[in-house]
């Protein structure tokens, strides 16, 4: 790809098979002499077509203001008013410049992506992975809208994802802002149903995010999101079925407990601590939040941060000290055997046990993870060759909904992105090979039997089959070509002689073979 700049600072990439036919001053033909810069007004890369306003005139030839250039591949470039051809270049006109400039960028914004087909197949392949493991967990799935009340995203802990988010003003200045994460619209639609609904809820969405994020490989701009969550269960079995439910997700896929670990721990070893300190309840949210940062910052920021909420330096210590610790044994040692965090864990890896799963799982207590809302466990899936950032994350969250006026409800879940996982597979040569899918090409041979084509498309697609009807005149050549493309299994010919003896020709592109058969047989 080539990027043509322009002097908006709009940019817009080309296949550069595309610029070297038109624009390259070696080319013999017009369009490779043309041109000074122009600005384009529309593309079509499908026809070849690309129609610009020339900006910058060109010594050799006058260009009118109100011009378009139409230039085809290896064809002449036309300049037009209004529909109207005013001029044929085919030589003459010359520049040095391959500078091209547009009015819009064919990018998409920074940070986010667009799906063509191939994307596209890969996306939908990897959410049907995180519907059909949903659904053997027996939850429902939900959505809400990706612009939501800045308001629900508005907490005061100092979370990086706050700071990111993409907010404004609507046209009736309301504070809106994009979906940073799903969890607060969860939590908005559980108060809005209320009483009607019965609990506990097993729910699970998949939905675009949006957080202004520096980007880094597996990081970006909008991603997508997969989350489950257990509204009304208040012990650690929620947590053991999502871990689980996780677990039999990377197993689909072929990942396996040597690829990826789950790093647990649970955010009452935290508050225990900043117990033995006196430290505020109030302050607990802002300091989970700085020491979640403890992988990313130097220690002494930390510190800084840490001294900056009041948290004296030997609870500082003591604070980082607790961080380090990597099996439950020392922290029963530190909190004692009564502690609730140990006696979650405890039996947390008890049921991972029976459900087969606990060789994924580490305790570490440098887990804590930056969102505020956390309340007990808290747990994040990373790859064991540390090249990625956190796979999925999620945890206990029991007071969100009374942050936003309801009543406190144990809730717990998680968000597995679109992004990481990718990668990793790539890292592990486990991508599918997804190709387009077709069964059947079906082609008339002759104008007049269109219809009948149609009828056999019809036909053939009631019975279940992926059929492409060619809805041109084309030449056989080309179909053959088409096929490949597709990489179809069926070629269906109408030609007159064999439609007036009521069969069809049919090759299989396969195993090569043809015959005439008639409607009835294609279809059994
Ligand atoms: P989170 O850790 O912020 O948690 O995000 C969850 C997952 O979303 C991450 O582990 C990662 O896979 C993906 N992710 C996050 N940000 C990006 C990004 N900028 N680009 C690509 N992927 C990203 C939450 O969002 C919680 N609401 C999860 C949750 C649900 N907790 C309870 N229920």
């Amino acid at each position: 790809m080539i990027t043509l700049s322009c002097p908006l600072r709009m940019s817009m990439k080309m296949p550069s098979s595309f610029c070297h036919s038109q624009f390259c001053t070696s080319s013999s033909n017009l369009a490779g002499r043309i041109l000074a810069p122009i600005m384009v007004q529309a593309l079509d890369f499908s026809n070849n077509f690309f129609l610009g306003t020339p900006i910058i005139r060109n010594p050799n030839y006058n260009f009118h203001q109100n011009e378009i250039w139409v230039l085809r591949r290896n064809r002449q470039a036309r300049g037009m008013v209004g529909g109207r051809v005013t001029t044929t270049a085919n030589e003459g006109i010359q520049t040095d410049s391959t500078t091209l400039t547009s009015l819009v960028s064919v990018d998409p914004p920074r940070g986010t992506r667009d799906f063509p087909p191939e994307d596209m197949r890969l996306r939908s392949w990897l959410f049907q992975h995180f519907r059909e493991v949903s659904r053997l967990f027996a939850f429902e799935e939900i959505d809400f809208p990706v612009l939501e009340s800045e308001e629900l995203f508005v907490r005061k802990a100092g979370e990086e994802i706050t700071q990111q988010l993409y907010n404004f003003e609507d046209k009736g200045g309301r504070r809106v802002a994009l979906r940073p994460e799903l969890t607060p619209s969860l939590a908005r639609l559980v108060l809005q149903k209320g009483k009607s609904l019965s609990l506990p809820l097993k729910w699970f969405a998949i939905g675009q995010c949006w957080r202004y994020e520096r980007m880094t490989r597996g990081r970006r701009r909008e991603h997508y999101q997969w989350n489950m969550d257990i509204i009304g269960i208040s012990g650690v079995e929620a947590e053991a079925e999502l871990l689980s439910a996780i677990v039999t997700f990377f197993t689909r896929l072929g990942i396996t407990a040597s690829d990826v670990g789950i790093k647990i721990s649970n955010r009452k070893v935290l508050q225990a601590v900043l117990a033995r300190y006196s430290i505020p309840d109030e302050s607990f949210a802002a300091v989970c939040v700085i020491v979640d940062k403890i992988e990313k910052l130097p220690r002494s920021e930390i510190e800084n941060e840490l001294a900056a909420l009041q948290v004296p330096s030997d609870a500082i210590d003591g604070i980082l000290q607790a961080l380090t610790l990597k099996s439950l044994d020392d922290l029963e040692d530190l909190l004692g055997a009564e502690s609730g965090a140990v006696a979650e864990l405890k039996q947390l890896f008890a049921l991972a046990d029976g459900y087969g799963f606990s060789d994924w799982l580490n305790f570490d207590a440098s887990v804590v993870r930056g969102l505020a809302y956390y309340t007990g466990t808290v747990f994040e899936a990373f790859d064991r060759e540390r090249k990625l950032r956190a796979i999925c994350g999620g945890g206990r969250y029991d007071q969100l909904l009374s942050t936003y006026g309801g009543a406190d409800t144990p809730a717990c879940g998680f968000g597995f992105g679109d992004a990481v996982i990718i990668e990793l597979l790539k890292e592990r040569n486990l991508m599918p090979e997804l190709g387009h899918v077709v069964d059947d090409v079906v082609l008339a041979l002759e104008d007049h039997l269109k219809a009948p084509a149609a009828m056999v498309a019809a036909h053939l697609r009631n019975a279940g089959r992926v059929v492409d009807l060619v809805l041109e005149t084309k030449r056989l050549k080309w179909v053959f070509k088409h096929t490949e493309r597709l990489h179809a299994k069926r070629l269906v010919l109408l030609g007159a002689t064999e439609w007036n003896r009521g069969t069809l020709r049919v090759k299989d592109l396969i195993t090569r073979e043809e015959s005439d058969v008639t409607l009835d047989d294609l279809l059994t």
